[in-house]
């Protein structure tokens, strides 16, 4: 579980996020939803340690990110895995060759325990026969799979994915949050997801809060969502909602 308390970030003067509290639970696929604009991005990069913070704490299944060492932090950092925006695939790197990166620098496997670990989660996200292959020539959809490859090539407890989704045609999209939620929980990890995508939100949204105006709006999950008595949450939605049908 991560725990953010009463988390506080402004950028010079300007409040981004005031006094959020919330937990994200272990084995569910937890999101975070809001207009673009509303801070979700800089919420996951203070959660994960890229941004430092005000005031208040993440604590890791009790430990405290932003209060530790520097040798903690590193840690903890190994029990991450990340998909930010895009699939921030290294380009001239093969598949496989971007799926071992993590493992090169956070691991200590011999190179044959690499190589099976690679050949372990690229096979998870059901690629084949693209070991070889750069980036450049293979589908998005395909490029994301090797992202969440690489990113659970470290056996993650915690999965950050910002915007998992942006790029993709909507049923490819459908694909990869199910990959994405299924993964979460066969290993069990406590996984944050920002998204604005409402089909996201009711498939795989289990916990989600609700960014709006700096602070934490409305938590709930995606049964919830949709009987939802909170007005400004509920134009949210129904603007999504316009946004998704006519991109239909
Ligand atoms: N490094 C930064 N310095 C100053 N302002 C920033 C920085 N990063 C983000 N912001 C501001 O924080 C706000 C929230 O941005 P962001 O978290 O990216 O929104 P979202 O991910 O919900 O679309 C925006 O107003 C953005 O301009
Ligand atoms: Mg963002």
């Amino acid at each position: 579980m991560i725990s953010v308390i009463d988390l506080h970030k402004q950028f010079g003067e300007e409040v981004i996020l005031d006094s959020i509290s919330v937990d994200f639970e272990k084995g569910k696929t937890n999101l975070i939803i809001g207009q673009s604009g509303s801070g979700k991005t800089v919420l996951l990069k203070s959660i994960v340690g890229l941004h430092f913070i005000d005031k208040g704490q993440v604590l890791y299944d009790g430990r405290d990110l932003h209060a530790m060492s520097h040798r903690k932090k590193r840690t903890i950092r190994r029990e991450m895995g990340m998909l930010f925006q895009g699939s921030a695939l290294f380009d001239s790197y093969s598949v496989a060759d971007n799926v071992r990166f993590p493992l090169d620098v956070f691991s200590n496997m011999t190179r044959k325990e690499k190589e099976k670990r690679v050949a372990f989660c690229l096979d998870r996200v059901n690629l084949k026969k693209v070991n070889d292959l750069l980036p450049s020539e293979i589908s998005g959809g395909m490029q994301k799979r090797v992202a969440i490859a690489r990113a659970i090539s470290v056996n993650p407890q915690y999965l950050f994915c910002d915007e998992p989704n942006s790029g993709l045609d909507p049923k490819t999209a459908v694909v990869i949050d199910e990959l994405i939620m299924e993964l979460t929980h066969e290993f069990d990890m406590t996984t944050i997801i920002n998204t604005h995508d409402i089909n996201s939100m009711v498939g795989i949204g289990e916990k989600i809060v609700f960014i709006n105006n700096k602070h934490a709006e409305w938590i709930g999950d995606r049964h919830s969502l949709l009987n939802t008595t909170n007005e400004t949450l509920h134009s949210f939605l129904h603007s999504s909602k316009i946004i998704a049908n006519l991109s239909n």
